[in-house]
């Protein structure tokens, strides 16, 4: 019988095939390095192993932590600029895996602008592959850290009203979330434009409300979850930007609607002016450098996970 904890050897693909057993136990993990670490140690748990970052859509936060991950455990990491590769003189996505494939990594990261590029890759090579972010599909590293940092301010996600507000329709990073907190039963709200919010995600989980509006979102929310607007993703020229921050941009007027004990939280990179107010996103309520903090915990749990 395959159970969750094989499928994460395998590698990490997306939140929704993970149990709630497998994703507390990543959490603990996560955690016990954020009380462990002093800056800058090194462990040399992952001593010998070879990770491989393929970057195929530009990346700081994400590229970098899984970086500094392998390093603080002690592995080796060998980044890959797609712009400076083979990729670019005309190399096909499974031609350029197995010429990596075939340098033996012992696990690959990669983040690629096509939903379910990570997982054709991960069944024709016999590697572990992590996903970093697959189109507008899943990235389960991102709702991974965000689950941690809201449980440094709260002792669990039953019940938690979390809002997700902007750029629903093409964020991977609202998926996982919605996917890991509903197995926790959270009530998450999405909330967007119209144009932005498909109804069938509505479908994605249980318990999942739809609101085009930020009040209504808002209420009473534990959880304030911004999204960039992606405008990388929209190939009509349609989008009126400098109207958004008007309509859907969080400002603290919005944010006094919420429980006082709020977090306001944002996967990065964020735009000022356009998804929130500078006075939001450098208020006390706000946890961004956290999720950035804990984002370099939560890949070194899951790389020895991948490994173990
Ligand atoms: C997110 C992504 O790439 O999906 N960023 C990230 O990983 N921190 C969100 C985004 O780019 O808007």
């Amino acid at each position: 019988m395959t159970t969750a904890l094989d499928g994460l050897r395998a590698g990490l693909l997306g939140i929704e095939d993970l149990s709630r057993t497998e994703i507390e136990a990543i959490l603990r993990r996560a955690k016990e390095f954020q009380q462990q670490q002093a800056p800058g140690k090194k462990s040399d748990a992952l001593r010998g192993h070879m990770v491989v970052l393929l970057f195929f859509e530009s990346s700081t936060r994400t590229r970098t932590s899984f970086e500094i991950a392998a390093k603080r455990l002690g592995a080796d990491s060998v980044s890959i600029s797609v712009a400076a590769s083979s990729v670019s003189k005309g190399e096909s996505l499974v031609d350029t895996l197995n010429t990596l494939a075939a340098m033996r990594p012992d696990a690959i990261v990669m983040r690629h602008a096509a939903s379910g590029a990570p997982h054709f890759l991960a069944r024709h090579l016999p590697i572990p592959i992590i996903n970093a972010g697959d189109g507008t599909h899943e990235h389960p590293t991102q709702a991974l850290l965000d689950a941690m940092t809201i449980l440094d301010h709260r002792t669990s996600l039953e019940g938690l009203k979390v809002a997700i507000i902007g750029d629903i329709a093409h964020s991977r990073v609202a998926r996982s979330n919605v996917h890991l907190l509903a197995k926790f039963g959270a009530e998450v709200v999405l909330c967007g434009p119209p144009t932005l919010l498909p109804t069938e995600l509505g479908l994605l989980a249980k318990g999942v409300k739809l609101t085009y509006r930020m009040d209504e979102a808002i209420r009473d929310a534990d959880v304030i979850m911004m999204l960039r607007v992606q405008l990388e993703r929209q190939f009509e020229t349609t989008f009126p930007a400098g109207e958004y921050f008007g309509f859907y941009g969080l400002r603290q007027e919005h944010v006094a609607l919420a429980k006082p004990d709020v977090i306001v939280m944002h996967p990065g990179p964020i735009n000022r002016g356009r998804e929130l107010s500078s006075e939001v996103a450098d208020s006390q309520q706000s946890v961004i450098l956290n999720q950035v903090e804990n984002g370099v915990f939560v890949r070194m749990a899951v790389l020895e996970r991948v490994f173990s």
